[in-house]
This record gives structure tokens, C-alpha cells and sequence, in this order.
């Protein structure tokens, strides 16, 4: 049993392997950037949607966090299309002043969210208007620039 796990795990590895573009290459650095955005973005919704229970001092840190990580996909951007494995839509490099519009508005909304938290007593219901707010410009920008 323990021999054939061990098996599995490592074709799992290989495959995993040949797909991997370099750790290094701005596509990777980009994707990691973005996963750890929706893995933050997606507690602090958890937390003003009941899925995770509501914790002020997590919230506030985790706004922080959110709004340090939406200043750092963009510098991973080349001014030519690039990169292998790649779901960035061509488009982003003909409208690259559009794209940017996007994403400071990305970075508009995080300021104002992690803002918000600066209140004493935070209540989740004064956080949900902002949190949106985020959610939105994420979903604008993939609408235009990301393949499904
Ligand atoms: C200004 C545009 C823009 C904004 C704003 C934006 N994204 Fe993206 N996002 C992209 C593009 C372009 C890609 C595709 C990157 C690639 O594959 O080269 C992407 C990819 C991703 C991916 C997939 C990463 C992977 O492993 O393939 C996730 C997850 C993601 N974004 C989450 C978010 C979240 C969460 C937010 C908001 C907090 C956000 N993005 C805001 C443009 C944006």
C-alpha cells in the first residue's frame, strides 16, 4: 500500500514537473503573486460572509497584506507578450493603459479597504461596501485580460 502511494506520488511529481514553467520566470513570479492575492482576498470575504469566523485584528492584518500584494503583480509584466503558460490575453499588450487603469484601481480599492480598518471597534457590516469594492476590480480586470 505504502509502495504504491509512493508510486503515484511520484508520477504525480513528474507531471507536475514537465508543466512547471521556471520558479524564476516573471510568468511564475506573477501567478504566485496573484494566488496568494485570491487566497487572502478569500479569507477576508470568508470572514464578512460567515464562511470563517469574523476576527477584527485578522481582518485588519489581512487588509494590509492584501493591499501590499496588489502593488506587486504589475513589475512582473514585460512590455512585450511573454511567457509559456501564460493565461494573460494578448490584448493586455495592445491596451497596456487600460490594463493599468485596472490595476491601480485594484490598488485604489485595497487602500481604501485597509483604510477602513483602521476604525476602532471594527463591524463587518462597514467592511462589506470596500470588500466589494475589491472583488469587483479583480473580476474587471480577468473579464478584459485573463482567459478562462
Ligand atoms: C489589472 C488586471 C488584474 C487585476 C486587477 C487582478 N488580476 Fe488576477 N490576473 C490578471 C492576469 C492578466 C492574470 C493572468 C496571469 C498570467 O497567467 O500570466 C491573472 C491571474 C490571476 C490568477 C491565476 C493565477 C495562476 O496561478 O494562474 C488568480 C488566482 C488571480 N489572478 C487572482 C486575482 C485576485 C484575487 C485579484 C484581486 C484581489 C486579481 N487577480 C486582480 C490580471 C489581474
Amino acid at each position: 500500500m505504502y509502495k504504491r502511494f509512493t508510486a503515484i506520488l511520484c508520477i504525480t511529481l513528474i507531471t507536475a514537473g514537465c508543466d512547471r514553467v521556471d520558479p524564476d520566470s516573471p510568468v511564475a513570479k506573477r501567478k504566485a503573486i496573484f494566488k496568494e492575492l485570491l487566497h487572502t482576498s478569500e479569507n477576508l470575504g470568508g470572514m464578512l460572509r460567515g464562511r470563517l469566523p469574523f476576527d477584527a485584528g485578522a481582518f485588519a492584518e489581512g487588509a494590509v497584506k492584501l493591499d501590499t500584494l496588489a502593488h506587486e503583480p504589475w513589475q512582473h509584466f514585460a512590455k512585450q507578450p511573454e511567457g509559456a503558460n501564460s493565461s494573460a490575453r494578448p490584448e493586455l499588450w495592445q491596451r497596456q493603459a487600460r490594463f493599468e487603469d485596472l490595476a491601480r484601481r485594484l490598488e485604489a480599492s485595497t487602500a481604501v479597504l485597509r483604510e477602513q480598518t483602521r476604525q476602532q471597534a471594527l463591524q463587518p457590516a462597514s467592511l462589506k461596501a470596500p470588500m466589494d469594492a475589491v472583488e469587483a476590480a479583480c473580476k474587471a480586470c480577468h473579464q478584459e485580460f485573463r482567459n478562462h
